[in-house]
């Protein structure tokens, strides 16, 4: 039966590293793996009251229905946060940013076409683009600086038009980058100039731990550049909400894609969110999550500091749930992290399993997430995680 799946299934497989991850979600393990958020700061009581209120008081939440005016009008709200004006028919809404990725990428790029990333991506984006086994444009990136967008002009100008760039410019999974607001400007610029439009993947652009809040790129230029937003990391992941900004045109052709994905997104989590939010307690929840993360940050960075000290270097997120640690190019990641699961037991993701091409920045480096585990526990997977290093220098 395998052989009669559509061809490019054939190539696909199951990633040993997820298997590893299943086989170590036991409790002696400690995970800085996978981008979990923290679950104690899930509003799970305030989120229990709007599930009832909606259940009992409002019409037809189970019913199959058109997507919420109301949430529009809150994410109407939440965007000015982010330097964007649009109208709430602007607005579009998804079963969280993986399927607002999915959904653009279905609409823009035909079977055989380029698109443009850099080097070290989110690995949801490249499993969107598997089926229609695109030629990959791959620029340098940095994983204090991040995307090099004098590389993108230099190939916007030189090769075919691809049929999208992807950025994700806060907090950026994984590197942890935040894009300086230059980049954005010019990275809006051409894409109006060139005519290729942006996917602005935005998950962490509300989790900024430093007063300075940078605008998203959709708010430098409207046309070219379509927004991707998500209450997965400020909400919760288990809504399964997100949205698209985009222009009424391309909302017409997102909701025939959208149709025939899932018919329309979950009518009960929409109107739960949507009490929740009008009720202005999500300002307070979103403070209260900034102070924890940013804590729980700095645990990670001062045990990287004591701990690890000059057997590696790192960055410093200023959003995102991420640390990108990089070793001396003798070491290399994924054996790292086979070894770490038969005897330290900690977990992390080894660069290389973002990496488009072999990359050596990537194979010597790891992500870290600082978001799911307790001081404690970060001190202590830090401590493990510094001692197999050490055996490896
Ligand atoms: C960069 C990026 N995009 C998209 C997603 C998917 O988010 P959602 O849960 O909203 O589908 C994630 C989740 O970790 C992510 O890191």
């Amino acid at each position: 039966m395998a052989q009669r799946l559509a061809a490019w299934t054939q190539h696909t497989k199951r990633s040993a590293l997820q298997d590893m991850l299943e086989l170590t979600s036991g409790p002696e393990y400690i995970s800085f793996g996978l981008g979990l958020p923290n679950a104690e700061c899930f509003p799970a009581k305030q989120l229990a009251v709007s599930a009832n209120e909606v259940l009992l008081r409002q019409s037809d939440p189970l019913q199959y229905a058109p997507p919420a005016e109301q949430l529009k009008r809150q994410i109407q709200l939440l965007m000015r946060k982010r330097g964007v004006e649009c109208s709430t028919s602007q607005i579009f809404l998804t079963a969280g940013a993986q399927q607002g990725i999915n959904l653009l990428v279905r609409l823009l790029l035909d079977p055989g076409k380029a698109v443009l990333a850099e080097e070290v991506t989110y690995t949801g984006f490249l499993q969107v683009l598997e089926p229609f086994q695109p030629r990959m444009m791959t620029v340098s990136t940095d994983p204090a600086t991040g995307i090099d967008v004098e590389q993108v002009e230099q190939v916007l100008q030189t090769e075919e038009r691809p049929a999208c760039m992807y950025v994700i410019p806060s907090g950026h999974n994984p590197l942890s980058y935040t894009l300086s607001r230059e980049k954005r400007q010019k990275l809006a610029q051409l894409a109006a100039e060139y005519e290729v439009p942006i996917i602005e993947d935005d998950p962490y652009g509300f989790l900024a731990y430093e007063d300075i809040e940078i605008p998203a790129i959709k708010s430098f230029q409207s046309d070219w550049v379509f927004y991707v937003g998500s209450f997965s990391k400020i909400l919760a992941p288990g809504l399964r909400l997100g949205w698209i900004i985009a222009n009424e045109e391309i909302i017409e052709k997102l909701s025939i894609v959208k149709e025939a994905t899932d018919i329309n997104t979950a009518t009960l989590t929409q109107q739960i969110a949507a009490n929740f939010l009008q009720k202005d307690e999500f300002a307070n929840h979103l403070h209260h999550l900034r102070q924890e993360y940013r804590s729980r940050r700095n645990g990670m960075l001062d045990q990287l500091e004591a701990q690890l000290g000059e057997a590696g270097s790192w960055t410093i997120p200023s959003s995102g749930l991420f640390i990108w640690v990089r070793f001396p190019e003798s070491i290399n990641t994924m054996e790292l992290f086979r070894e770490s699961i038969t005897t330290e037991k900690v977990t992390f993701f080894p660069g290389s399993v973002f990496a488009v091409n072999p990359s050596r920045m990537a194979s010597s480096s790891i992500r870290l997430n600082f978001s799911f585990n307790n001081h404690d526990k970060i001190e202590e997977g830090i401590t493990r995680l510094s001692r197999l290093v050490k055996r490896h220098l």
